[in-house]
């Protein structure tokens, strides 16, 4: 059996730069991984099957894991024959890029497990016709993500650079197709803070907050409050949503602030604290 971490992302940034003939939007982003990370085991077999802890996350053809598996045999030319077995941590459809993250660590499993050596750009070529974000996670460090998504360049003069990050993620889920679709016609909530926010010479903001919050204003009140937080260096949502972040000036801070949100807002939120672009 070999195993293998799939970590979870958040967009520092979300800019979307126009509406694409293909029907895409063009984006540019700043990508960063997580310390929460989901986990595959993979076992040789007679047959590809996939088993997931988590009663909720499909594991037929519509999970990315299973997509994963069917592009890399396109290339194979043959059958990959493997039990996965996944333990899930990162929350669904919360902007975390869970199943982008589970996909892109299928490619790099399934080339390693069978030896077959396709090289970075094959591999990247491979994720990308599987989904726009999938591309970053085959090498996660802190990057900017332009095209769909898929054109990834790290940006080196962050390589380094880490933060302590709390999450808070509300049960409901948000729907990427959704998300993008309703951005052309959303309207911005009064007295809601979408402005740029800097941090170390990083410039975050994320434009999908605008439908998005349109439809679930406790996520922009949750920003808010963040925003007004001690120790709280930023705050903002996460690719289409609804997992919100803050990057705080201590872990200490990151602890206090998920207690409170748990106490003021809901006690079933979802909080992590932890680090992004971990070393
Ligand atoms: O590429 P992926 O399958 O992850 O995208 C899911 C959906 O999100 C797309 O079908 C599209 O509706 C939307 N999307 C978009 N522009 C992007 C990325 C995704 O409109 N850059």
């Amino acid at each position: 059996m070999s195993t293998y971490l799939s970590p979870a992302k958040v967009n520092l940034s979300l800019r979307i730069r126009g509406k694409r003939a293909d029907g895409y939007h063009e984006v540019d982003m700043l990508m960063a991984k997580l310390d929460l990370a989901d986990e595959l085991h993979f076992h040789n077999s007679r047959t590809t099957t996939l088993l997931c802890d988590d009663d909720h996350v499909p594991t037929d053809e519509s999970n990315l894991v299973i997509r994963a598996i069917l592009e890399f045999e396109k290339h194979y030319g043959r059958k990959a024959k493997q039990r996965i077995t996944l333990t899930k941590r990162i929350p669904w459809a919360a902007g975390l890029g869970g199943g982008s993250s589970n996909a892109a660590t299928t490619l790099l499993a399934a080339n390693e497990i069978l030896g077959t050596q396709y090289t970075p750009d094959e591999l990247a070529e491979m994720a990308a016709a599987i989904g726009s974000d999938i591309p970053f996670f085959l090498n996660p460090v802190l990057s900017r993500c332009q095209g769909r998504g898929e054109r990834v360049r790290p940006l080196e003069a962050y390589a380094e650079w880490t933060s302590p990050i709390l999450l808070l993620k509300p049960q409901f889920g948000v729907s990427t197709p959704w998300a993008y679709g309703a951005y052309e016609v959303a309207r911005r909530l009064r007295g809601v803070m979408y402005d740029v926010q800097t941090v170390n010479g990083l410039r975050l903001s994320n434009d999908l907050e605008q439908p998005v919050f349109a439809k679930f204003p406790v996520l922009a009140l949750l920003k808010m409050w963040l925003l007004e937080q001690a120790g709280v260096q930023a705050a903002l949502m996460s690719g289409s949503g609804s997992c919100m972040f803050a990057l705080t000036e201590s872990a200490e801070h990151a602890q206090r602030i998920a207690d409170d949100a748990k106490q003021q807002f809901d006690p079933t939120l979802f909080a992590y604290c932890g680090t992004v672009n971990p070393q």
